[in-house]
């Protein structure tokens, strides 16, 4: 006879173990399917995806601190070295305590990790093939596939471990590339470009639209373009990559302009980043009958993540909606409390995004470019971080906050934030979007003085009231 669950979830990733966690919290008897060979949880986000590239992006943005920076603070420094064994080291060492940390909260809360690939059958039943082969059978009343995406890959130049990578190698470059080739202007391609070129690559980006980071606000992208040029980037826009050869321990990449100009790139190791797709291989989707789109391979849901087929839920990447872990996340959380009765909500107009090159970008609700196709009336509000105490005294003289206020109602529509630490300065406007506030309401909130957070302050005062005090 099969394990019996209330709830099985295939996948261990922010989607799967937090859905798994919260849905345990509430009582239900549940299972957390993951098929990592070395059986960690946390899915692509703590494996090989957010955390071990964020460990990487503070690592290295310290040593361009030190060899960059620090002068201008009056810290003298000797000859500064990198070591990479160590810093890759200690990226690692981030990756298993955080992934150690997911299987004792299994253990707390008791939600049963089962290790092993699985296959949904017909009837709320999961086959489970173990590492070693062996086979079992698992059936809940409930299945939540969470499965997550992989990297999308170029057909004409397949991905080979080594030299044309995805973004997992491209954790792991030993010794350091000399001229990192990067296909795509997107978070992954920024955001490991980045990593690279601070520890001393060359670092070419080809973009195929027009712009980089084509989804942002367009004056971001346009200031982040010009920023990462001044910090060395070659950055190719309007470029249509068409293939890739590899001679010895080179790599040419060739190339088409927008006015149909061969071009052609050599560089020791190329980074394709152009994309994530559902992963669904192995899954049984066609057997067990659960509709997804055959373009994109979403998996179609209703509003309570519900396939076609009764019983089978999906969350996360594999459904539509920004490929992100905390909307995965957040998901999850939504998914477990109305199984167990609840009756909780999501707000995907409030989901925040973040890129974590240096300075760091974020934002929240619609760009001035979305803003502007709905035909609403807007206010735009705009307070520089060199006009902020803090920022000048951090020497960070980079970057600007961006409020989008509603012209009528004075509702925030939109914040964009190009500068030190956007990553934890936006929460505050996620706040005051899903309290669906004004401008009014951010700006009279008092702000720590000195604090990078009185930008967002003065830019809110500058979207309602025309003028902020300090500029
Ligand atoms: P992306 O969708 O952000 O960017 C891919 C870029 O590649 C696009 O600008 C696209 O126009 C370009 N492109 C596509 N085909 C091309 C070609 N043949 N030649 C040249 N350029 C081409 O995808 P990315 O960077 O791979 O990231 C994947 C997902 O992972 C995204 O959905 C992102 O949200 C998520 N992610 C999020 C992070 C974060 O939250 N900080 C960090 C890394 C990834």
């Amino acid at each position: 006879m099969a394990d019996q669950y209330d709830l099985i979830v295939i996948g261990g990733g922010p989607g799967g173990y937090t859905a798994a966690i919260r849905a345990a919290q509430l009582g239900l008897k549940t299972a957390c399917v993951e098929k990592r060979e070395n059986k960690a949880l946390g899915g692509t986000c703590l494996n090989v995806g957010c955390i071990p590239s964020k460990a990487l992006l503070d690592s290295s943005e310290m040593y361009e601190t030190t060899t960059h920076k620090l002068a201008r603070h009056g810290v003298k420094v000797g000859s500064v070295a990198l070591d990479l064994d160590t810093m890759l080291k200690r990226k690692d060492k981030v990756v298993s305590e955080l992934t150690g940390g997911v299987a004792y909260l299994f253990k707390k809360y008791g939600v049963t990790p089962v290790f092993g690939s699985a296959k949904l059958l017909k009837g709320n039943k999961v086959e489970v093939t173990a590492a070693g082969g062996a086979k079992s059978t698992l059936e809940a009343k409930s299945v939540l596939l969470a499965t997550g995406s992989e990297s999308a890959e170029l057909p004409f130049m397949k991905f080979d471990g080594k030299h044309i990578v995805s973004s997992t190698e491209a954790l792991n470059f030993n010794p350091v590339p000399k001229h990192l080739i990067v296909v795509g202007g997107g978070y992954i391609g920024l955001e490991l470009g980045s990593v690279w070129k601070r520890l001393g690559s060359k670092v070419t980006v080809l973009e195929f639209l027009p712009r980089i980071l084509s989804i942002s606000d367009g004056e971001i992208a346009s200031d982040v373009h010009k920023l990462l040029t001044k910090q060395g980037f070659e950055i190719h826009v309007d470029t249509k990559v068409t293939g890739a050869k590899v001679s010895g321990d080179n790599v040419t990449v060739t190339a088409q302009s927008k006015d149909g100009k061969e071009l052609s790139f050599q560089g020791d190791r190329v980074l394709v980043a152009v994309g994530r797709r559902p992963y669904t291989a192995g899954l049984g989707l066609d057997d067990a009958g659960v509709k997804y789109d055959a373009k994109s391979g979403r998996v179609e849901v209703n509003q309570h993540f519900q396939t076609n087929v009764t019983g089978v839920y999906a969350i996360g990447d594999l459904i539509a909606g920004p490929m992100l872990a905390h909307k995965a996340s957040e998901e999850g959380v939504v998914f477990a409390e109305t199984l167990a009765g609840m009756k909780p909500h999501i707000n995907y107009d409030a989901i925040p995004s973040v890129i974590y090159i240096w300075p760091e970008v974020s934002s929240v609700g619609l760009t001035e470019e979305q803003v502007k196709e709905k035909g609403t009336e807007y206010r735009v509000g705009k307070f520089k971080f060199s006009a902020t105490g803090r920022a000048k005294a951090m020497d960070e003289q980079d970057g600007y906050v961006k409020v989008l206020a509603d012209a009528k109602t004075d509702r925030v529509l939109g914040v964009h934030i190009l500068g030190p630490r956007a990553s934890d300065l936006i929460a505050e406007c996620v706040t005051i979007m899903e309290f669906k506030g004004s401008a009014e309401d951010i700006a009279r909130c008092t702000h720590a003085h000195p604090t990078l957070s009185e930008a967002v302050g003065e830019a809110a005062r500058m979207a309602w009231a025309g003028k902020p005090l300090n500029s």
